[in-house]
């Protein structure tokens, strides 16, 4: 898709057919788009954890109680080691999310593209899903996605709910 075009459309989806799987070839493609993202210093401080069987998923998906999120044939969590990401010198601001954040975004644009529905989540409860990842205490979740294919499709509108930019934008 022509890249203006993908921002003006991608959206997120809250509607997922849980028959659909998404093929493994896709699903490495919109992950790679992960692994391709900028971050502090090319630190590289994430890692991307699949959950794809039965047993993962039940887990995972007691994190959020939508049951849109429950549908979805696919998650995706994003996990980050802090102790990997760059900190500013001056005042020790460490990187690790806004990084992490970034990877997310070309995720769900690399998934759009692919005709795969993503939708950020943050609203998950962490102590649940720290649990089920057994995760390590330097490794922390800074965001999550359902992968799927939209029961009824992307609604391809161009009418984002967006300040415009005479509102946002300074000239200085
Ligand atoms: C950091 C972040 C956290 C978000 N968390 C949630 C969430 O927990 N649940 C949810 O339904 N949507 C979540 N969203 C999606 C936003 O609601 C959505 O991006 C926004 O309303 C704009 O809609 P659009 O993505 O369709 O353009 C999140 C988005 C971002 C960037």
């Amino acid at each position: 898709m022509d890249f203006t075009q993908l921002l003006e459309q991608r959206e997120s989806i809250r509607d997922y057919d849980p028959q659909k799987p998404v093929p493994a070839g896709i699903l490495e493609k919109i992950i790679n788009a992960g692994r391709l993202a900028p971050s502090a210093c090319n630190n590289q401080p994430w890692e991307f954890w699949v959950m794809q069987s039965p047993e993962m998923l039940e887990k995972v998906r007691a994190c959020y109680h939508r049951q849109w999120f429950k549908d979805a044939p696919v998650i995706l969590v994003i996990v980050g080691d802090a102790d990997l990401a760059w900190n500013r010198p001056f005042d020790r601001y460490n990187s690790i999310e806004t990084d992490l954040a970034i990877a997310m975004t070309h995720i769900i644009l690399a998934a759009e593209n692919e005709g795969v529905g993503a939708c950020y989540i943050e609203a998950y409860d962490p102590e649940i899903l720290k649990k089920a990842l057994e995760l390590k205490d330097h490794q922390k979740v800074f965001g999550i996605t359902p992968l799927g294919y939209p029961n009824n499709g992307f609604s391809k509108k161009n009418s984002k709910i967006r300040k415009p930019l005479s509102q946002i934008l300074k000239y200085l």
